[in-house]
């Protein structure tokens, strides 16, 4: 019984679940596996998965030939198969439809004496990323790995339709490019140590003084000793970079990126959102990540967080020129619907490369997109230091080796301008997007302090 689908003898046509309502009253093919399997009397309710969905199979005992009846029923979960059926609209299917099974065809038995571990039942969550490749075919799993790939083609599709110029930074670099986090080392034939790097951001600076607009896509890393929801130690990171570019440019840029992001995601992934939380709320809930977004600067983020804590709504008090812990982050993103852009930190908690504000330079020109509901920053951006000298004393000032940065500071020498860019990890976004407790699950295999297996 074990053949390659499609059955070319079967007048009936391959197609996908997510296409399904296409063929309403028509027989059609599908090549998937077997999701469950429940048993009623005479009648057998077999779910079958295809990587675009799940639906429900009819199989009444009198309505087929016994050797499909008896195949499905001794079917274990998993099996792949090919199966035939006939199409019908059903309101209350989650996907619409239901499936009359004509006929099944199994590619792959999984042994009886070795089921498939993932089972309906709670799992711990270590048990599940033991298995992380069995546990992403799980329909909440599949779902969130869906959005993933839209986010990333809407991410993509917003600035190649800005005409940036996509440029794709070193992995393997030769020193440090954000001085708040730390590094994974290596070492690098006679040249000493190298590093995977944290950041396309400094390389992008040079392509964007080479090409205007640009943006870099791929992933960094980050060695820190993290243990949060919110940390992996390798995540994707989407980059653009702007020549002639301020912080209130980079702002509206941010806006208009994430609400591109989030229409594409509802424009095809309803179904998707609520396989993964359970309701229709998390759509009502992007509905309104339009723009403008709020703007609130450190200092007034800081006096919300004084007056939280005045009537005891947050624990701990904020200490003004300090970084915001997550606790802070939370409160501060609760108090909006959409994500909040928080400029203006001291300059002492960010990056050297940040430009100085002009009104206040123990400011810097930077800004952390916080994501609604307490997800924290998904987005670090600022304007970039455009003077040679100030650039090379803030080098000096957080003790890094200067020659590894002769190249950086050429881009001051050679046609300086402000410029300013941001950074978008793409798990953290898909983390908000979904609505998950977590960013390992963002991720088809995720990198975390302590687990580098499958
Ligand atoms: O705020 P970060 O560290 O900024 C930069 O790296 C800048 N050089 C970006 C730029 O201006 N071009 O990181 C940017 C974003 C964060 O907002 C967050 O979304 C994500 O990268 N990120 C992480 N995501 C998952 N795990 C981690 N350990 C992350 N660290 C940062
Ligand atoms: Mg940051």
């Amino acid at each position: 019984m074990s053949t390659t689908a499609p059955n070319p003898e079967s007048a009936a046509p391959l197609t996908t679940i997510r296409d399904i309502g296409q063929h309403e009253g028509e027989s059609v093919q599908l090549r998937g596996w077997l999701y469950n399997l429940r048993e009623s009397g005479k009648l057998l309710f077999p779910i079958f998965r295809d990587g675009s969905g799940t639906i429900q199979g009819i199989v009444p005992k009198a309505a087929v030939p016994p050797e499909v009846f008896e195949t499905i029923k001794n079917l274990t979960l998993e099996s792949s198969v090919t199966v035939t059926g006939k199409v019908r609209a059903d309101k209350r299917a989650p996907s619409g439809y239901e499936l009359d099974v004509e006929n099944i065809d199994v590619t792959q038995r999984v042994p009886d004496d070795q089921p498939f571990p993932i089972t309906l039942k709670e799992h711990g969550p270590d048990f599940l990323m033991e298995r992380r490749h069995l546990w992403m075919r799980t329909p909440r799993q599949s779902a969130i790995l869906r959005i993933r790939a839209t986010i990333m083609r809407a991410a993509q599709e917003f600035f190649d339709t800005q005409d940036f110029v996509r440029t794709d930074p070193p992995i393997l670099t030769p020193a440090a490019c954000e001085g708040t986090s730390e590094l994974f080392e290596m070492k690098y034939f006679d040249e000493g140590n190298a590093y995977l790097t944290q950041s396309g951001q400094l390389y992008i600076e040079a392509t964007a003084l080479a090409l205007g607009k640009v943006y870099s896509f791929g992933p960094t890393f980050r060695a820190e000793k993290s243990k949060t929801r919110r940390h992996l130690t390798e995540f994707w990171m989407i980059e653009p970079e702007v020549a002639y570019a301020g912080l209130d440019d980079l702002m509206q840029l941010a806006e208009n990126f994430l609400a591109h992001i989030v229409t594409r995601v509802l424009e095809t992934h309803r179904g998707d959102l609520k396989t993964i939380t359970g309701s229709d709320d998390k759509a009502a809930r992007l509905e309104k990540i339009q723009a403008p977004f709020p703007r609130l600067s450190y200092d007034d983020a800081h006096k919300m967080l004084e007056e939280a804590h005045a009537k005891g709504l947050i624990e701990n008090p904020h200490t003004y020129g300090d970084d915001f812990g997550a606790p802070d982050e939370t409160y501060i993103s609760n108090q909006f619907d959409r994500p909040v852009m928080v400029h203006r930190y001291p300059a002492e908690v960010k990056a050297f490369y940040m430009q100085p504000d002009p009104q206040d330079p123990t400011k810097a020109l930077c800004v952390d997109v916080l994501a609604p509901e307490g997800y924290g920053e998904i987005i670090g951006g600022s304007q970039r230091i455009d003077s040679y000298d100030l650039l090379k004393q803030r080098i000096l000032d957080h003790n890094l080796p200067l020659e590894s940065f002769e190249w950086y500071l050429d881009l001051r020498k050679y046609g300086s301008v402000p410029h300013s860019g941001f950074g978008m990890g793409i798990e953290r976004c898909v983390a908000w997007v979904c609505g998950l407790e977590h960013v390992r699950e963002t991720i088809p295999f995720a990198r975390t302090l302590n687990r580098i297996y499958p």
